[in-house]
């Protein structure tokens, strides 16, 4: 008996799991769109400022993260892709690189496949306008035309993680049994209409609350699937088998967003918020007399004993 009530509640549950499933928040494989042939018409693609008007606050904390200036960064990672073109792609030897010319989408996804996803959606000519921006920036800023570098600037950081990279390109992971991302809907945690004209749909992405969203570009080491292999992040790696493994539970939303008040602004250790949740720290010290040896004979010592108790669920620092 008991064994039959537990296939009907087995049954029951496979029906409810095809009920939800069944919703189908995605839908077919969509035809790509069009490529966008400049930086301007990319950033438009992806605009966030979309959103500002309904999702205020939303849009005014992402504004501070580093997800909105992904390929500025700091600004240390625009400099770092200049670096990579020409002491890494223009040196080997199969590459294709000679000159930035030569430069390809592909290229460029050695970082774009994380620091700037939609990059796929656009032309080798945007490839090219990107390093040249990044260049006419650096130069710029040599030459001390902080008007011309500010602008440049800008360019750069509107090209980033935006709203709908999270909420519509990467918001579907398992895409046989979830769904591909519909050019008219947003993905979170509602399912119905959208009060926007662009996205007039919402629909449920059953891993937007998962670490695996953030998993997609934190990095789990080598990036293999790549021509050639590049390696920055690895955090998502050391989260699932250092802290996961050892019987850690959060999520990165719970803490980077939840737990740390900040929501969209997600942060690190640039934050005060974060570096309070960082790491225990115990220190011991005592002070004693030792005879060291005939000639310096009894000699004042300190011994300062330093315990750190890393609570993040993963290393620190990363890359
Ligand atoms: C004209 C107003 C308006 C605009 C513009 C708008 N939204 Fe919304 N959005 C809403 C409202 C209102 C809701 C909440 C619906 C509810 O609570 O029933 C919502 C809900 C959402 C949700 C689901 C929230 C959840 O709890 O998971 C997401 C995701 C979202 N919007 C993203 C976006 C993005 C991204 C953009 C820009 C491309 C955008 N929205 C533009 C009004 C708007
Ligand atoms: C697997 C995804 C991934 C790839 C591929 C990747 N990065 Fe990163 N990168 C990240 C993430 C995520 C961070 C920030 C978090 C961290 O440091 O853990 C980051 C941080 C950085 C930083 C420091 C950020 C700053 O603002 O100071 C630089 C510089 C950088 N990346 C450059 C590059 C360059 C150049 C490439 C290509 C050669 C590249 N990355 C490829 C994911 C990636
Ligand atoms: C790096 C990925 C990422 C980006 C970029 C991002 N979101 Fe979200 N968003 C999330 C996640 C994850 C959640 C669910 C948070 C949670 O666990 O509570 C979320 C939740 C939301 C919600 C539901 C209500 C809330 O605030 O929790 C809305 C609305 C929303 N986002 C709108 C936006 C808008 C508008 C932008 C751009 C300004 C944006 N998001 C950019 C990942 C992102
Ligand atoms: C589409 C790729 C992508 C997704 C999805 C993504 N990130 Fe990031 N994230 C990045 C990149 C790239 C950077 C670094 C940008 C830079 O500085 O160049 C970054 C920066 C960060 C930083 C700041 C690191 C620092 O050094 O200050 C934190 C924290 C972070 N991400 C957490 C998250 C969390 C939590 C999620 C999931 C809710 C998430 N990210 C989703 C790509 C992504
Ligand atoms: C238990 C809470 C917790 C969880 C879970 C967690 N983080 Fe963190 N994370 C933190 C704290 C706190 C910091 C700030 C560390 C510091 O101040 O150096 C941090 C730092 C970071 C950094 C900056 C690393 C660096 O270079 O110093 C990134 C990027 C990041 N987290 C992303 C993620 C992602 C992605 C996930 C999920 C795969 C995640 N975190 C899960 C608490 C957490």
């Amino acid at each position: 008996m008991k064994r039959i009530l537990g296939t009907g509640l087995l049954c029951f549950a496979l029906i409810l799991l095809l009920a939800v499933n069944g919703y189908s928040e995605g839908g077919a494989k969509v035809q790509p769109p069009p490529k966008a042939k400049t930086i301007k018409e990319l950033a438009e693609r992806y605009d966030s400022s979309k959103c500002m008007e309904c999702h205020e606050e939303a849009h005014e904390q992402w504004s501070n993260s580093l997800h909105a200036r992904s390929i500025l960064g700091t600004p240390r990672t625009a400099p770092t892709i200049i670096t990579a073109v020409d002491k890494g792609l223009k040196n080997f030897a199969f590459s294709g690189v000679k000159e930035d010319k030569d430069l390809k989408v592909e290229h460029l996804m050695l970082c774009a496949k994380c620091h700037l996803p939609q990059l796929d959606e656009a032309t080798d000519e945007v490839a090219q306008e990107i390093v040249a921006t990044i260049r006419a920036w650096q130069k710029a800023g040599k030459d001390g035309d902080e008007d011309k570098a500010e602008k440049l600037e800008e360019t750069i950081a509107s090209l980033n993680i935006g709203c709908m990279v999270c909420h519509n390109k990467v918001a579907l992971i398992h895409k046989y049994a979830d769904g591909y991302p519909q050019p008219d809907t947003v993905y979170g945690a509602l399912d119905g209409d959208h009060d926007s004209e662009e996205f007039p749909k919402m629909a449920v992405a059953p891993a937007m609350r998962e670490s695996i969203l953030c998993g997609q570009c934190h990095g789990l080491g080598p990036n293999l699937e790549l021509e050639h292999p590049s390696q920055c992040a690895t955090l998502y790696g050391s989260y699932l088998f250092a802290y996961v493994a050892h019987g850690g539970s959060e999520t990165c939303q719970e803490c980077h967003m939840v737990k740390s008040g900040l929501g969209h602004d997600i942060q690190a250790y640039k934050d005060e918020a974060m570096i309070a949740m960082a790491v225990d720290v115990k220190v011991e010290g005592r002070s004693l007399f030792w005879r060291k040896n005939k000639e310096d004979g009894v000699v004042p010592i300190g011994v300062i004993d330093v315990e750190l108790y890393n609570k993040t669920g993963h290393v620190i620092p990363d890359g």
